[in-house]
């Protein structure tokens, strides 16, 4: 029987844990009655995984082993795997039973209404992590942050670093993947031509046998992966756009504040004259700031937006405030430690600047 559905698996070194996946997976399966094959990518892993792999018989489904000899690497083991994949719904997970083979048919159930890609995801309401430190999830959730503004479209999702997900083949179809990205997930949402995106929750176990081949330089490879994506989706040059028209925003600023003090005569009030044409001063650089925003920096979101031009004006003013409070706060606290004021200026400027980004490519005209 042809398979409904292709489940790709990524291996390095567990042949402990492929005889019990593929027994969990094929008795949900066939509970369901999905016929599927099963594709495992492994990279001629020592202790003889493709071999373990290769003496399986699930009942309900048929193995194909794939054994790359002069390759190594989770993420083109699962877009390798996904070529060879022969039914148009994949669904990618590791083998070490961490991703919970009963949240399979939900993913399909999913990607048969229609979505192009359905993340399993921990962060999702029902999700969770088992026996996580408060440390780990501190820097999952940190990681996430960063996804979200290098790669906006991660806001599509609850879990962009989610290792388990399933999609419609024809999502990537005239699309470049690169290999030596890490977070594959990322990758499709940075690239894929995908519009619905549905999340459905699970618990990440702990490992059934061996250890995380994830270690710590895989930190650093992911900033470095972000920062590619950004490249080459056009996000560095977002940001760069974004910060000069901040900057241009200062002459609207002076000069509204020179008008109403100078002109209206705001002068004859004294301080609250200046008080007031402080924040008027304000209030036009945002609304020139949000009108160009709206018009250049994130003019190829509009469309795709569910927001209301108003809810965005609301946003970019809130992120503008919260901008403003953070350059005060760094200027006053990093001068009473000692800094010399116009350093503590400029790097509060920097951190408002940082938030006012964040805050509007994530919330004003985020994609979640
Ligand atoms: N072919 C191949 N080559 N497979 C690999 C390689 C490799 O170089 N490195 C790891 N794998 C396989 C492992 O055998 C396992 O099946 C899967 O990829 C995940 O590796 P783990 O070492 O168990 O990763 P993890 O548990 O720390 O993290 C996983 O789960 C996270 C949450 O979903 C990964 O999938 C992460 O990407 C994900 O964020
Ligand atoms: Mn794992």
């Amino acid at each position: 029987m042809e398979p409904e559905v292709s489940i790709v698996t990524p291996t390095y070194n567990e042949r402990e844990n492929v005889p019990i996946f593929v027994k969990e997976l094929d008795e949900v399966m066939c509970k369901h009655n999905i016929p599927y094959e099963l594709i495992i990518v492994d990279d001629n892993s020592p202790d003889g995984t493709a071999e373990v792999a290769r003496q399986q018989k699930p009942k309900c489904g048929k193995i194909k082993v794939i054994v790359r000899k002069n390759e190594r690497g989770l993420a083109s083991a699962v877009i390798r795997g996904i070529n060879e994949a022969s039914s148009k719904y994949v669904i990618v997970m590791d083998i070490d039973l961490q991703h919970p083979p009963s949240v399979v048919p939900k993913i399909l159930e999913k990607l048969k209404e229609g979505y192009g890609l359905v993340v399993a995801s921990r962060y999702a309401k029902g999700g969770g992590i088992e026996n996580w430190s408060k440390t780990r999830l501190l820097i999952s959730k940190g990681a996430t942050l960063l996804a979200r503004i290098f790669v906006p479209k991660s806001s599509l999702t609850t879990d962009p670093m989610s290792g388990f997900f399933g999609l419609r083949k024809d999502i990537l179809e005239g699309v470049e993947l690169s290999p030596r990205g890490y977070k594959i997930l990322l990758e499709i949402l940075a690239k894929a031509k995908v519009k619905k995106v549905a999340d459905v929750p699970y618990v990440f176990r702990n490992r059934y046998a061996g250890e995380s081949k994830l270690g710590g330089k895989v930190m650093l490879d992911y900033v470095l992966h972000l920062i590619k994506l950004a490249r080459e989706t056009g996000e560095l040059r977002r940001m760069f756009v974004f910060s000069l028209i901040g900057l241009t925003g200062i002459f609207i600023n002076e000069g509204t504040l020179y008008l109403a003090y100078e002109v209206l005569e705001l002068k004859s009030l004294g301080y609250l004259g200046l008080a007031i044409g402080g924040f008027l001063g304000f209030e036009a650089s945002v609304i020139y700031n949000f009108l160009l925003h709206e018009r250049i920096t994130f003019a190829d979101r509009i469309k795709e937006l569910k927001t209301s031009k108003l809810k965005r004006f609301v946003h970019y003013e809130i992120a503008s405030v919260s901008g403003l409070v953070a350059q005060l706060v760094f200027l006053l606290g990093l001068t009473a430690l000692g800094m010399n004021y116009l350093l503590a200026n400029f790097i509060g400027i920097l951190a408002g600047l940082a938030i006012r980004y964040t805050y509007s490519t994530t919330k004003a005209w985020g994609y979640s």
